[in-house]
């Protein structure tokens, strides 16, 4: 039962987060998200139950304090960027491997013995991209940990404030082509809502402990068909524009320009892989994925106040 559980959500400010936040607090459990920016993320504490706390969790002795008492920590840490470097760049290792390490060393020393973790479809310590060997290293910490773990490696995630499909309909509506790298590459996306219920349910189901699960939805897409599929969503079909690989990284390198750029040389190593699950992967019981037709028109179309307000906060930086 989730009912009264203590949750520590670290990464509960960010996209997954802020779903699977919801889905506890429906469940009636306790939530503490520590955030590094307390003002930006001031709304989640609109839900009920739900305590922020501003705090860098890398500082020694934070990570066993919010621990304390809980009942399972639950790591949603990630970041898409990072300088370059072998295996990973430095901020890869940061987010993804030294800080589960920390977060292993502070439920060993407040007892907590439940951990669900986060890594993505395909991580692998021979992976074409930076991102997904240091998804690797964090597993591996993770499950060698000691400790009663659940990780999640789910394909690209979409929803109400999605970094993808999101990102996607806003250069739509901005540009009259859509010239774009990795066309072909391959998605099986997965609805947030899937996902935030596959960690609620792996907190309250014993058959999940110790397991990893690949997280994708109902159907495959090329990249170029899920651009495509927005744009007829919002009302502005564009024409895409397949790059090749070397135009692909060019348009990566002018995009690393930015200050939170949608595309990067080591996405594009990512994207080598197709992010599709094998037909035999492990999935949770009553695995039952929500396709994205179902569900991205509600949000991509949603000019409710709340996407309104989301909106100006994005554009403000905030
Ligand atoms: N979104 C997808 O399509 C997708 C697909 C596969 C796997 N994943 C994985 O799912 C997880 C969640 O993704 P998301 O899209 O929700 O990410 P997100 O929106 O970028 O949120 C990231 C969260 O991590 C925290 N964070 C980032 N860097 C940190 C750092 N250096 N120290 C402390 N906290 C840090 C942020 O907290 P504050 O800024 O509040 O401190 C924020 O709450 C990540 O591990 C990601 O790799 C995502």
């Amino acid at each position: 039962m989730l009912k009264n559980q203590k949750i520590l959500l670290i990464g509960g400010t960010g996209f997954v987060g802020r779903h699977l936040a919801r889905v506890l607090v429906e469940g009636g459990a306790h939530v503490t998200i520590p955030t590094r920016r307390y003002e930006k993320n001031r709304d989640v504490t609109m839900l009920p139950c739900v305590t922020l706390i501003e705090a860098d969790i890398n500082d020694p002795g934070v990570l066993e304090q919010l621990a304390t008492g809980a009942d399972a920590v639950i790591n949603l840490v990630g970041v898409l960027h990072s300088d370059p470097g072998l295996p990973y760049g430095k901020q890869f290792a940061a987010a993804h491997v030294e800080l589960p390490k920390k977060i292993v060393a502070a439920c060993q020393a407040t007892s907590v013995k439940r951990l669900l973790h986060m890594s993505a479809l395909h991580a692998g310590q021979k992976a074409p991209s930076e991102y997904l060997r240091s998804k690797a290293d964090g597993e591996a910490v993770i499950t060698g940990s000691g400790l009663i773990t659940t990780i999640f490696r789910p394909s690209v995630i979409f929803g109400a404030r999605d970094a993808f499909i999101n990102t996607f309909a806003k250069l739509l509506r901005a540009f009259p082509i859509m010239p774009l790298g990795c066309a072909s590459a391959r998605f099986q996306p997965v609805a947030v809502d899937d996902v935030a219920h596959a960690f609620a349910q792996a907190l309250t189901n014993p058959a999940m402990e110790g397991q990893a699960y690949d997280l994708c939805g109902p159907k495959v897409y090329t990249l170029k068909e899920i651009v495509e599929y927005t744009g007829n969503v919002i009302g502005y079909p564009r024409r895409v524009i397949p790059l090749s690989e070397h135009m692909a990284y060019f348009q990566a390198a002018l995009l690393s320009l930015l200050p939170n750029p949608p595309m990067s040389a080591d996405n594009i190593r990512s994207m080598q892989i197709d992010s599709v699950c094998s037909s035999n992967c492990q999935v949770p019981s009553g695995w039952n994925p929500q396709p994205l037709e179902a569900v991205a028109p509600l949000y991509l179309l949603d000019s409710g106040d709340a996407a309104q307000f989301a909106e100006y906060r994005s554009r403000a930086g905030r």
